[in-house]
Formats: structure tokens, sequence, C-alpha cells
């Protein structure tokens, strides 16, 4: 199995030019099913998770190919409403051609994607949402099908704002007859990027005033094109890499808007940061300072997925720093990782209390999940010696050229 190996110390200067986002590619890529022509996804990353997806769609009877940064997906072809199980578990976002297949073939029958690394991740609200709709659901053996004799539009209400249920309920809804209101919807920009995908390709999609997301409808969809928005969550962890060993960094090709909240925290912590048009840039001080707690919320609070990188930085910072974590029960895997290289974090259900120390130190540590790898990589670059982190399938679900990106930028990293 491959590992990363980071000899740490190494000042991260220099340039990144941002990847698109995953979690704006995923529901896009699935969403191109309802529209039974071809879409053109541009800046889509070259990730495994995007490749599980293309996995999906050709199961699924379409026809998918690269075009340079684009993907092309040809949806003409569909001929199937089931996913196997075996797609399924590739990843928790396989879950997102549910509303695609409903929309698109009235029938979906997958396996429940289950929870993950992250905690339990159960669909119910996904469920509840396509059922206001008029989808009925049976469960045969843990093969959940779902059928609709036709959609029709209707009132959604979400318990949470969930941005998989939002996308699932956005896609299924522009298939169905009327106007469907989702409300409590989530609002993330990578919400924002699939509703520009779905009108271009045809449906009517607005947000209210009063935050509501209004989808009206329709039978036949346009070929179209989209491009990916930059990765808001790759970008905080190249902000990080560089904070934390006292460097600067220019991310171009960016939303300086998606990192508002994000940016605070860095600013917080003694870094200097300069937003521009379609770049943002870093520069770190020599000790990092403690921030103030660190809670995660929905869209736009501070994303669950860059806190793993922030605590990273604040192992070394001066002072203490409180996280709570809003949005998964099981966040915290890595501290146990982190506590390995010499890390002071003492983990509390939701909060974890991060106490700056002296040094970190490089140990053989493992990823839990995707950002919990990242954060350990952020560590690892500012430890002293050597840090092998093993079970980097994780990291590399989200991550384009993540070793020779920092590689670029003065890193001594390497994957082995
Ligand atoms: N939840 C339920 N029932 C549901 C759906 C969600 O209880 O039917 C709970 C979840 O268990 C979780 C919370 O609601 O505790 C929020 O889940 P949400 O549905 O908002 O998250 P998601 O759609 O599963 C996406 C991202 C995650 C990101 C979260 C929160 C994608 C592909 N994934 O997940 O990204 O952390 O939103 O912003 O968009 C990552 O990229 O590393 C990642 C985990």
């Amino acid at each position: 199995m491959s590992q990363i190996v980071i000899n740490g110390g190494n000042t991260i200067r220099g340039s990144i030019n941002l990847q698109g986002a995953k979690n704006a590619a995923l529901p896009i890529l699935a969403a191109t099913v309802i529209t039974g022509g071809e879409s053109v996804i541009h800046n889509c990353p070259r990730l495994s998770d995007v490749t599980c997806a293309i996995n999906i769609l050709r199961h699924l009877g379409c026809l998918v190919y690269r075009e340079g940064d684009a993907l092309v997906v040809n949806s003409s072809t569909v001929d199937k409403d089931y996913i196997p199980d075996d797609l399924m578990n590739d990843m928790r976002s396989s879950v997102l051609f549910l509303g695609a297949l409903i929309g698109r073939c009235g029938s979906a029958k997958i396996s429940s994607p289950g929870g993950c690394e992250l905690g339990p991740r159960p669909i119910d609200i996904h469920i509840s949402a396509l059922k206001k709709l008029g989808v009925t659901l049976i469960d045969n053996n843990g093969v959940l099908e779902f059928s609709s004799d036709s959609l029709q539009g209707g009132d959604i209400v979400l318990p949470l704002p969930s941005v998989g249920a939002t996308e699932n309920a956005l896609i299924a809804a522009s298939c169905a007859k009327g106007t469907t209101v989702i409300k409590n919807a989530a609002r993330e920009p990578e919400i924002c990027n699939l509703i520009k995908y779905l009108n271009a390709a045809g449906a009517g999609i607005t947000f209210l005033k009063c935050g509501d997301i209004s989808v009206t409808g329709r039978t036949q969809f346009n070929n179209c094109e989209i491009t990916v928005i930059p990765d808001r969550i790759v970008a905080s962890t190249y902000m990080a890499c560089a904070a934390v060993t006292g460097g600067e960094i220019l991310l171009n090709n960016l939303c300086p808007e998606h990192l508002i909240s994000v940016n605070e925290y860095f600013a917080k912590s003694g870094c200097l940061i300069k937003a521009y048009q379609n770049s943002l840039y870093l520069s770190a001080p020599k000790k990092l300072l403690s921030t103030d707690q660190v809670r995660t919320h929905y869209y736009p609070g501070f994303p669950t997925d860059s806190a793993p990188m922030l605590l990273s930085m604040m192992i070394k910072a001066s002072g203490t720093t409180v996280f709570t974590e809003n949005i998964f029960q099981n966040r915290y895997r890595y501290t146990q990782e982190l506590k390995k290289m010499g890390a002071n974090i003492s983990v509390y259900g939701k909060t974890a209390i991060v106490t700056g120390v002296k040094n970190l130190y490089g140990a053989n540590v493992f990823a839990t999940d995707l950002r919990g790898g990242a954060a350990l990589a952020v560590a690892g670059l500012c430890a002293k010696g050597r840090t092998r982190i093993n079970k980097i399938g994780y990291i590399l679900r989200g991550y384009e050229d993540f070793c020779e990106n920092l590689k670029n930028c003065g890193a001594d990293i390497k994957e082995v």
C-alpha cells in the first residue's frame, strides 16, 4: 500500500492553481443522468471519487470520456435503474444518483450507503424529501426499491439543511410536474453550482428571498456545459500547509468569497490574508496564535471539512483553542494519530481542546478519513523528522496532485 512520506521542517512558499471542487463535481455528475443528452463538465477534478462516479455512470449506460480538464457525459443511452452494492459502497456520494434515477427512470434500486468514517450517515432525510414528490419505497432485504408513477412537485421541509438531501431533492424535483419548494435547504456554494447546471439543462430553479429554493420541473432537457467551482476545502488545506511552516502561498483560480469564514480564523491566528478577484495570498507569522472557539456550521459558517486542518495548525500555536463539531458525530478520530506526533489534544464528545506544544515529531500514522488525512499532512510538514502517512487512499479521494503541488512549493514530500 502506498504511503505519503514527509520530512518536516521545510517552509511552504509558492503558488498553486486550485482544482475543481469534488463536492460540486459529484452531484453534477449524478445529475447528468436526467438530461438524456450531452453534458460537458469543465474543471472536473481527477480524483478517485470522480472515477467512482464515472464507473456508476458507465454502469447505468452513459458514455463518459475526458477532454482535457472537462468530462463529457452522454446520458441518452441510460438503460438501468439499479446500482450494484460494490459501486454503492465505493463512496458515500453514490446516494446522489438516487434522485437522478428516480427523475430519469421513475424507479431506482440501490443499497444503503451506510455509515462511514465520520459517524452514522443515514439517508432518512433524502428519503422523506423524495416521498414528498410522490416516491414510494420498499426495503427488499437491504435493497432499497424506489418508484414513482409520476413525480409531482410539492413542499419539502428539511429537518436540517443536509447538503446531500438538498441535492437529491433538487435533481428529482427538476423532473417533477409543477413546482417544488425546498425549505431549510442547504446553501453551500456547491449547491449553487448544481443549481446552475440544472438551470443550464432547462430546469427553473431560483432562491426565494427567505432562502427557500423553488424548483419548476421539466420533461425535456438540453445539452449543456458547466464549470465546476474551485475547491474551497482544498484551498483551506494549502493555506494551513503554508501557515504551519511560517510560509506564504498564492492560490490561483479560487473564489475568495467562498472562504470568508475560514479566512477570519486564519487572520485570527496571525496570518496576513489578501483576497483578489480570483486568487488569495497568505503570509504566515513566525509563531501562530491560538484562535477563538471554532464552531463548525452549515454554510456560511465555518466548514466542518476545514476544521481538521485548522486544528492541526493550532497544535503548535501559542495558547489553547477549543473546537466544537456541530455536523458529524465522530469527526475526531484523526486526533489520535496527531497525538502520536506529540500533539496535546483532549476530546470530549463534540469538543476538542488543543493546547499548543513546542515541537511535533514525525511518526507512522494512519489516515482515518479524507480531511483527517490531510490534517496529518499539515502536521507532518511542521514536525521534526519523518512522518509516514498510511491509508492515503482517503486523501486521494479529494486531493488532485497533492504531493506534487506541495513539493513545488518547497515541501519534502513524496508518495511511495
Ligand atoms: N444526516 C442525517 N440524515 C440524512 C442526511 C444527513 O441524519 O438523511 C446528517 C448526517 O449524518 C450529518 C449531517 O446530517 O451528521 C450533515 O450531513 P449532510 O447531508 O449535510 O452531508 P453530506 O451530504 O453527506 C456533504 C459533503 C461532506 C461534507 C458535508 C457537510 C459531499 C459529497 N459531501 O456530505 O464532505 O462534510 O456535506 O458539509 O458533498 C468531504 O468532502 O470530506 C466530506 C465529508
